[in-house]
């Protein structure tokens, strides 16, 4: 029996495909995309080719708005601590949630310790902001408002559109608040399109794709303002200076185009059909296991179940998985090593008993029925056990 791995919010494998696409890059076409001759040249038809999959995956947004990036935590730190500095003379006023992932709420901390007064909505138990709350929330001197469109520990979909619409609204003939999405839990689950739900920034990542680690890209739609956060170079118009990672970029590129292939071909399907197999069994095997997050499939992504069991620790029970060759997390891959609470978690207000023993399941396309049914077997056999070594039959 192969192995079992459920832990594709954390990363994903590389289709080969990309690795293919990532050695072409590497091996054949090595120049630097800056040098005018024919090897740059071809580097730098690479990138674009990236770039172009890109702004198809955001709906066709222009090329141009693309910004290449080391991955889903600098873009997102690009968005917040470059949108609110270069804004910071129209006010000094950001709004984010307690929900967020931690280079966004890190960012904002650190605008906090710049002079920003910094407004963390708080979500309801299943992680849900409220969007009459973000326009509650939102001042005359607010300049950025960051909320992600789906929560990497429990699924939640938050309600972009809509909070996009009342920025708009609110917004009349001035630029700001901006509007900044963290799409990168949402990538290849649903069609992401920032132009229509008012959004003028938005995040993803490669590896959660099936892509490389250590690539992502920023949308900035024309016109928003940005500070860099690098110096030293003319690359993408200055704001994220540094010879581009072109292997990386070119296997974005690659996944991208996969992952467009297999929406169309109804992935989000596929991926929602395991979700409920899982949740089904989940439900019938243990009835006092509790289900952390959305309950109804319409606001949850279709690739994430986190759940717990009372009486047994989480990462005791992702250890005793992972000895029988099945992979999954007790939430953020980041923290996982922290040994404490997540703060998705206690945002939540997870009762303590089930706090401790959070366990974060997490599909992929390319997930089986028997990947779900293999976890589901290993769990009958090792919660009962667990439990009653931790003295609680
Ligand atoms: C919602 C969310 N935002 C941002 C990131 C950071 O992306 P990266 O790992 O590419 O830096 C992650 C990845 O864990 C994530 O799940």
């Amino acid at each position: 029996m192969g192995e079992v791995y459920l832990d594709n919010s954390a990363t994903t494998r590389v289709d080969p495909e990309v690795a293919e696409a990532m050695v072409h890059a590497a091996s054949a076409a090595y120049g630097n995309p800056s040098s005018p001759h024919r090897k740059g040249l071809e580097a730098e038809r690479l990138v674009r080719a990236a770039r172009q999959a890109v702004a198809r995956a955001l709906g066709g947004v222009e090329e141009r708005s693309i910004i290449f990036t080391s991955g889903g935590t600098e873009a997102n730190n690009l968005a917040v601590l470059g949108a609110a500095r270069a804004a910071a003379r129209h006010g000094r006023h950001v709004i984010t949630t307690a929900v967020e992932h931690s280079s966004v709420l890190e960012a904002c901390l650190a605008l906090g310790r710049e002079g920003f007064d910094v407004t963390v909505l708080p979500v309801d138990s299943e992680g849900r902001v409220d969007a009459a709350a973000v326009e509650a929330a939102l001042r005359d001197d607010t300049v950025l408002v960051s909320i992600q469109h789906v929560n990497n520990e429990v699924g939640t979909v938050q309600p972009v559109a809509a909070v996009g619409d009342l920025i708009r609204r609110r917004r009349g003939r001035g630029r700001y608040p901006l509007f900044h999405v963290d799409a990168v839990q949402s990538l290849g689950k649903f069609p992401l399109r920032p132009l229509d739900w008012g959004v003028d920034m938005m995040t993803v990542s490669a590896h959660k794709i099936h892509g490389p680690k250590g690539i992502g890209a920023l949308f900035a739609a024309e016109g928003v303002r940005l500070a860099p956060l690098l110096f030293g170079g003319d690359q993408q118009g200055g704001l994220r200076p540094g010879t581009e990672n072109v292997p990386g970029i070119a296997g974005f590129g690659r996944a991208l185009d996969l992952t467009l292939e297999a929406m169309a071909a109804g992935a989000p399907d596929h991926l929602a059909r395991l979700r409920a197999r899982l949740l089904d069994g989940l439900r019938r095997h243990f009835p006092d296991a509790r289900v952390n997050g959305p309950a109804d499939p319409d606001g949850a992504a279709p690739h994430i179940v986190n759940v717990s069991f009372p009486g047994v620790r989480g990462e005791v029970l992702v250890h005793a998985l992972a000895e029988q060759d099945i992979y999954v997390s007790t939430g953020s891959a980041c923290h996982s090593r922290r040994g404490v609470t997540s703060h998705v978690i206690r945002a939540l207000k997870v009762p303590d008993r089930y706090a401790q023993g959070t366990l974060r399941i997490s599909l992929s396309r390319h997930s089986t029925e028997d990947d779900v049914d293999r976890l589901l077997e290993a769990l009958g056999r090792l919660v009962p056990a667990l439990a009653a070594l931790a003295g609680r039959p």
